[in-house]
Parts: structure tokens; C-alpha cells; sequence
């Protein structure tokens, strides 16, 4: 089985571009690479050539797509040859000719997340960890109407396996070495839950979230420790109270990690992470979690 290796991007719809772009870069620690189309694209300090593309919305804010990273071609040539047995026929892979290029392929799955698989991009070489500014994305967190099936189409068609599950997540491993890449949210709706920014250490987490609530961005849950993945997070509500999280410290596994149930992750009474420190979330974050779908329009990748 082809398998991803990671998420490489997540792409927004805003409604003002020009104020997201403003806190990503200032606040978030990300840093501008291209502009296109009256889209902003951004970097972390690891490789990708962008890890969050902004673009005008079109109606209300959304979530346009997120792109995984392949090995090579032959990867990607497999990946579509699974996703295409799991959804019936999607568009070729093909030249890419978006910001940062590549090869690869976008389709929608059948929980309507538009989703690209690309390898080949344009990537950077500057990869040394700077203290306070995100390297890449950690994770994405999906919501799921049916998560028994989101589940098998990330494993069958991506190449996924699931390393672990609590009462309300399944946690997804795939080609790396951390413990995930993509959460599943048992939950009713199609909608993204959130989107995690990886930190270089624990003091940067700390840092950045001082940085947020200097700006006017209050944490809307954390700072903790969760168990599986053993994390530390602070989620917040960014521009257009888009739902992202900062994280550090995510614990790097090998094939020979046990996955543990439900029953393993329980938390005593009154706790919500391994600390015992963070209030539990905010009313807001639990509104936020669920406001956004993803785009109509996403499945073009060229
Ligand atoms: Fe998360």
C-alpha cells in the first residue's frame, strides 16, 4: 500500500486576505512566498514550499483543500490508482502549475473534503528550526458524519493506519514518523475541526501563545498535554475565527508502536489533558470547531 507522507498545505477561503495575511505572517510566525490571483501563499521554516494558502472567499469563509506530500511520482501514480478503487474515477495526475508547481492530483472524497496528493514541488532548502515560528503543519483535525467510513478511505485510498483511538478521535498515522497527521472527529457534520501549526519545542508553543494573547487572541483551550500523541496544544480562534492550534512535542513513533483504545486513553474526572492545568475549552472554540466546510470548488489542482 502507497501511503502520504504528511499534510504539506492547507488552503483558506478568507474574506479579507489582506488582514489574514497580516496575522500569519506577524503573529503566527509564517512568512510570505507568493502571491497569485489575489492569493497569499505562505511557508513555515521546514521545507514545503507553502504550508497555507489564503484566497479570497467567495461566499462565506471556508476550507478549500488540503494537499498531502508523495515520495515521488511512483507514490503518487499508486495513491491515485487506490483513491480511484475507493471513489470511482477522479481527474488525472498531471503537471502542476500552482505556486510551488509539482506533480500530483486533487479530488473530492465522499465526505466532500477536497484533498491532493503532490510530490515534485518546489521546496526550500532553508530548513533550520527558528525559535517561535511554526515548521509545518502537524495535523488536521476532520470532522466525520461517518467515521467508520472516513476512516477506511484514509487507510485504503492514503495509505493511513490507524495508531490509536479515544471516546471521540481517531488518531491516523502515516509515512513519517509522528504519531499523526490526521485526526478524525466522531462527529455529525463534514466539517474541518482544526488545523494544527507545528511549534520546534515546548518553549515556542508557550511563546507563540504569549504572542497571540498580546494581539487580541485569547487561548481558547490549553495549555495541556494531550494523551495520545502526547502533544502539548493551545488552540485558538485565528483570523475570521478560523479554528488553529499550536503544537509542539508531538511524540515520534516506529512501526513497533502499540495502538491503545478508548478504554487506554480515559482521563480521571476533571481532567482534559495529562497536566491537569488547562480550563476546559471555551464555548467558542466548541462554535468554531464546526463552522467550517470545505469549498465547492476545490478540486482543481492545476
Ligand atoms: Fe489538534
Amino acid at each position: 500500500m502507497a501511503a502520504v507522507r504528511g499534510v504539506r498545505s492547507v488552503e483558506m477561503e478568507v474574506a479579507d486576505v489582506g488582514r489574514a495575511t497580516e496575522f500569519y505572517t506577524r503573529v503566527w510566525g509564517l512568512s510570505e512566498v507568493e502571491r497569485r490571483g489575489g492569493s497569499c501563499y505562505l511557508r513555515g521554516t521546514g521545507a514545503y514550499h507553502h504550508i497555507l494558502a489564503l484566497h479570497p472567499a467567495t461566499g462565506r469563509g471556508a476550507f478549500r483543500r488540503v494537499t498531502f506530500d508523495a515520495a515521488d511520482r511512483k507514490t503518487v501514480d499508486s495513491i491515485h490508482r487506490q483513491v480511484n478503487e475507493q471513489l470511482g474515477p477522479i481527474a488525472a495526475c498531471q503537471e502542476l502549475k500552482l505556486p510551488g508547481g509539482g506533480y500530483g492530483f486533487g479530488f473530492k472524497d465522499a465526505e466532500g473534503r477536497n484533498l491532493a496528493v503532490v510530490c515534485d514541488a518546489a521546496d526550500h532548502r532553508d530548513v533550520a528550526d527558528v525559535a517561535d515560528r511554526p515548521r509545518k503543519i502537524a495535523h488536521v483535525n476532520v470532522n466525520s458524519a461517518d467515521h467508520p467510513a472516513a476512516t477506511r478511505f484514509f487507510c485504503e485510498g492514503l495509505g493511513f493506519r490507524v495508531i490509536d483511538e479515544t471516546g471521540g478521535l481517531l488518531f491516523l498515522h502515516c509515512d513519517n514518523t509522528d504519531h499523526n497527521s490526521i485526526v478524525i472527529s466522531k462527529e455529525s457534520r463534514n466539517t474541518v475541526n482544526h488545523v494544527a501549526f507545528e511549534m520546534a519545542d515546548l518553549d515556542s508553543v508557550m511563546r507563540g501563545a504569549g504572542r497571540m494573547k498580546d494581539n487580541g487572541y485569547p487561548i481558547e483551550w490549553g495549555i495541556g498535554r494531550h494523551g495520545a500523541g502526547n502533544n502539548v496544544f493551545a488552540y485558538f480562534a485565528g483570523p475570521e475565527e478560523f479554528p488553529i492550534e499550536l503544537t509542539g512535542e508531538v511524540m515520534q513513533v516506529g512501526p513497533d508502536y502499540v495502538p491503545r483504545g478508548p478504554e487506554h486513553w480515559k482521563f480521571p474526572p476533571g481532567r482534559a489533558d495529562q497536566w491537569g492545568v488547562t480550563a476546559p475549552h471555551t464555548a467558542r472554540w466548541k462554535r468554531i470547531q464546526d463552522m467550517f466546510g470545505f469549498s465547492a470548488d476545490g478540486q482543481i489542482v492545476s
